[in-house]
């Protein structure tokens, strides 16, 4: 289908946004457009979207809104931007966007510094009984003051990190690494020399930075390649004293394979931000092990000063099409993840 033609706009353009977000971004956006907010704390539902999305020239969604071809068709026309408030676009069907002429933008690596914060938050926590310890104190049984063997943890300094996928946030938490005196492998599908140059990272294939690391972080993208890429197999290959750390995407890891892996010690622990069904379902067998799992409500990127500015980012890239390129979609936006070809 030839890339469709964007008429002038007489209107304020019209946007439907899917949450609310922190600071100021969608006073911003609503200062030259129609904004049309879903302000519940939930997600529209699959029927909200498809009403709300009707006639709309942008979207601006979240990574819990499924954006696929019947939402555009919902939409109509008139949409030329999908603006998504993440890191991660595997919820945007980008291939049929593109080839209906919409362009797909994403916050990009804003969130890089603040989610490799909460790794090494996740990996202290794990590593030294962190929540265990605050359990403990709170529920009055810290019984006999210090004590020579209280919840004796994992040694931080000195132990072997290995990191998934090298990109801004891999280097990030490589960096931090770097701070803790750690030895730092990581495995990627391409080598990144510069970030090596620069955190003292060595390349190794997968199965040898599972065999080696005490931490194993994951920093990947979430694709056809990379989902259940940490598995039973993949678990058994890792040391009996190593943790599992993921705030990536939760399908990388297979979850039923992980709770088995930790049920029969194959690995010592996991902190986890992310899961294959969010929320996590409280049957999940995960939720029973208090002792060496640490579990967070997916909040690698939720700093304040990072969630503005991925506000301000997801914002600026519908400003960009709609307003400052007149609707005609040039300039193209910042962090655009597809190529639109304009005639
Ligand atoms: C968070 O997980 C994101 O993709 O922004």
């Amino acid at each position: 289908m030839p890339p469709r033609r964007h008429q002038h706009q007489q209107q304020p353009p019209r946007v439907y946004v899917t949450r609310k977000l922190p600071g100021d971004a969608l006073q911003t956006l609503a200062k030259s457009c129609q904004v049309t907010l879903n302000s519940r704390p939930e997600p529209p539902t699959r029927k909200e979207l498809l009403k709300n999305v009707r006639g709309k020239d942008a979207i601006l969604c979240m990574l819990s809104d499924r954006i696929d071809a019947q939402v555009m068709d919902a939409a109509g026309p008139s949409l030329k931007i999908i603006s998504s408030y993440s890191t991660g676009f595997e919820h945007i069907d980008v291939a049929e966007a593109t080839r209906r002429g919409i362009y797909v933008t994403y916050t990009s690596d804003i969130l890089a510094e603040a989610t490799a914060d909460l790794t090494f938050a996740l990996l202290l926590a794990c590593a030294r009984n962190v929540v265990q310890g605050d359990r403990m104190v709170r529920e009055g049984r810290w019984k006999v003051g210090w004590t020579p063997d209280l919840l004796l943890g994992q040694q931080v300094h000195g132990s072997t990190i290995g990191i998934i996928g090298l990109g801004r946030i891999g280097t990030a938490v490589a960096r931090r690494a770097g701070g803790f005196g750690m030895r730092i492998l990581y495995y990627s599908r391409n080598r990144n020399e510069k970030a090596e140059a620069e955190t003292g990272a060595t390349y190794s294939d997968l199965d040898g930075l599972l065999a080696q690391s005490d931490f194993v972080s994951i920093h990947t993208s979430m694709n056809d390649a990379s989902r259940h890429m940490i598995n039973r197999s993949s678990l058994r290959k890792m040391k009996k004293t190593a943790y599992l750390i993921n705030t990536a995407r939760g399908a990388i890891v297979d979850e039923r394979d992980l709770a088995l892996a930790l049920e029969e010690g194959w690995i010592a622990g996991a902190g986890l931000d992310v899961f294959e069904k969010e929320p996590l379902p409280k049957a999940s067998p995960l939720v029973r092990m208090e002792k060496n799992v640490v579990l967070l409500p997916h909040i690698g990127s939720a700093s304040r000063q990072t969630r503005e500015k991925m506000a301000q980012a997801a914002v600026k890239s519908i400003l960009d099409v709609l307003v400052v390129g007149g609707g005609r979609g040039e300039p193209e936006p910042a962090f655009c993840v597809n190529q639109i070809r304009r005639r």
